[in-house]
């Protein structure tokens, strides 16, 4: 990764400048005087459309920030990735999710190995599992069928097969039910538990480390519960593991052959194309899994063919660089404008934040710029009457991805033109605000006296000129949904380029859990009380006397 401090950059210098110059262009009065605005900031890739035409740039500024991207090798470091070279410094791992969801035959080669022979292999047993567990010839203890998966991990091991498992939920096979449980609050399994019987249940223990604190404790508890009816010479209909540690995995009691593997060059939050997404390939069947690596495959070839002018990741991630580095803004919105992608906001959180939200160079300097901004949002229409507010109106500049999907898997009548409205509504209103002029207008022509008019006039003014992209797609398929993802994977991978950090390591998580280990062991009276702050011993006291009578934690 780059060394040089950013703001050291002749080309991110010029971009300064160039701030202050078009600061006060408006889109408005852009579109108004480029009527091709569309036409020249648009284009496709890989089933997705991008229209980044509702941005502040124009053709000066885009050029300057393909020039920094340049500047800063995008291109040299893009060939690392998918070169297998060990970008993952700090634990000197190669980053090569792209291996697994490329056609099989293609050569990616890892210390002069050649990996493809192992990804296809466990592909196979995944397509082997995914179609027994389907069909009902995987069956349970009783005899009876699968009808209840319940996938137990946290972070990549959670987040990935939930999103896509709700994302494609009209594939899904109609026997079965796929549940995630991720966090160590006893709640989230002690809901799932409640719903879904032994028998005809299966649990699949995702976890890359099998050391994972959260995971491993419900993975006890889900053994343990099902114990209570069962002998351990059922487990093995019942539980499978995903992982690359196969000694954790044999040491709980999972037979070996029930074990998806998968390997250190498969990041947390890159692993849905993995193994890990075996609860998805159950769900909605293989061919429908592999449709969604097929999706992100083209997304992949169109990120490293395509030069950086016509790169879908490397426009969004450049226009989200303008505007992070240049117009300070800390916080991205994601506005997906389909239900079923529900979860896509909290997905792209964890890949993005851990993977951006780094204070030093992958060389251990100190950045000289901010680097990834915070992921949020939510589901429109929903987002509208929640936040949307602030986004309009709000002090801070918030730019919005909307993701539209043209086509509905439903035919309740007039909903997806209503939906679709919306969407452009929204886009169109953050581009042009309304000003001041319009205001007094309208409501003169309601009838208001000039008073009221005058004081009602800043409420109802919108500042307008705030940025959007508008990712679109004819429909939310398996091939789109893995499009989508490796859209966003690239966008992030050339942000931390252009930062100049490692953006596969996340040493930020360790503190905490290092200290919740402690604690706990407090808690549980197997530690003496260790020296805290007063503020940490009291919470301590206060939960060592509530948790006197809770039960104790199977091993
Ligand atoms: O704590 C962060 C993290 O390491 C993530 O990067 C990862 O996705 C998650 O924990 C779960 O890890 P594992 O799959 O090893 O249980």
């Amino acid at each position: 990764m780059a060394s040089t401090p950013l703001t050291d950059n002749p080309i991110f210098r010029r971009l300064q400048t160039r701030h202050a110059e078009t600061c006060s262009t408006t889109m408005r009065a852009q579109f108004a005087s480029e009527p091709n605005r569309f036409q020249q900031f648009s284009m496709q890739a890989a089933g997705l459309t991008l229209d980044y035409s509702k941005n502040r740039i124009d053709r000066v500024t885009l050029d300057l920030l393909l020039d920094l991207a340049r500047e800063r090798d995008v291109e040299g470091h893009r060939h690392k990735l998918f070169a297998g070279e060990k970008i993952n410094t700090t634990e000197q791992r190669a980053v090569l999710h792209t291996a697994l969801r490329a056609p099989a035959g293609q050569t990616f080669v890892l210390d002069g190995q050649d990996v493809d022979t192992d990804v296809q292999a466990v592909l196979t047993r995944m397509q082997v599992f995914s179609e027994q567990v389907r069909s009902g010839a995987w069956t349970g203890r009783d005899g009876r069928a699968i009808t209840d998966i319940v996938n137990i991990g946290i972070g990549g091991s959670y987040l990935g097969p939930k999103m896509v498992c709700q994302a494609l939920r009209t594939f899904a096979h109609p026997r079965l039910t796929c549940h995630f449980v991720s966090n160590v609050d006893g709640h989230d399994l002690a809901a799932v538990l409640a719903r879904v019987e032994p028998a005809t249940t299966l649990f699949i223990i995702a976890s890359k480390t099998f050391a994972t604190a959260e995971t491993m404790m419900n993975a006890r508890s889900a053994r343990s519960w099902f114990l209570q009816g069962g002998s351990n010479s059922d487990l093995a209909k019942h539980f499978v593991a995903v992982s690359t540690n196969l000694a954790g995995v044999t040491d709980f009691g999972i037979n070996p052959a029930n074990m998806f593997p998968f390997w250190d060059w498969v990041g947390g939050r890159y692993s849905i194309w993995s193994a890990i997404g075996l609860s998805v390939a159950v769900l909605v069947g293989f061919p429908a899994f592999r449709a969604f690596l097929d999706g992100a495959h083209q997304m992949d070839k169109h990120f490293q063919e395509a030069p950086l002018e016509r790169n879908m990741p490397v426009l969004l991630a450049m226009l989200g660089v303008w505007y992070r580095n240049f117009h300070g803004s800390s916080s991205v919105s994601i506005a997906p404008y389909h239900q079923d992608l529900s979860l896509f906001a909290g997905y792209l959180q964890q890949l993005d934040m851990e993977s951006n939200g780094k204070h030093v160079s992958a060389a251990g300097e100190p950045l000289t710029t901010a680097s990834g901004p915070v992921i949020w949002g939510d589901t429109g229409t929903n987002g509208q009457h929640a936040y949307f507010q602030l986004l309009h109106q709000g002090s801070d500049l918030i730019p919005i991805d909307f993701i539209a999907v043209l086509g509905a898997s439903h035919t309740l009548p007039g909903h997806q033109a209503a939906l679709l409205a919306n969407c452009f509504a929204q886009a169109e209103a953050f581009m042009r605000g309304k000003t001041a002029d319009e205001v007094r207008t309208d409501l003169a022509e309601q009838g208001l006296d000039a008073a009221r008019v005058e004081a009602l006039m800043p409420h109802k003014t919108f500042p307008g000129n705030r940025p959007s992209n508008m990712v679109l797609m004819e429909a939310l398929t398996p091939a789109t949904l893995g499009a989508l993802v490796a859209l966003y994977e690239h966008k992030v991978f050339v942000q931390g380029v252009i930062w100049g950090i490692n953006s596969f390591d996340q040493w930020g998580v360790e503190l905490g859990k290092v200290l919740a280990k402690s604690i706990a062991q407090e808690l549980t009276g197997a530690a003496q009380p260790a020296q805290h702050d007063s503020s940490t011993n009291a919470l301590i006291a206060l939960a060592k006397a509530a948790l006197e009578h809770q039960p104790i934690a199977p091993d």
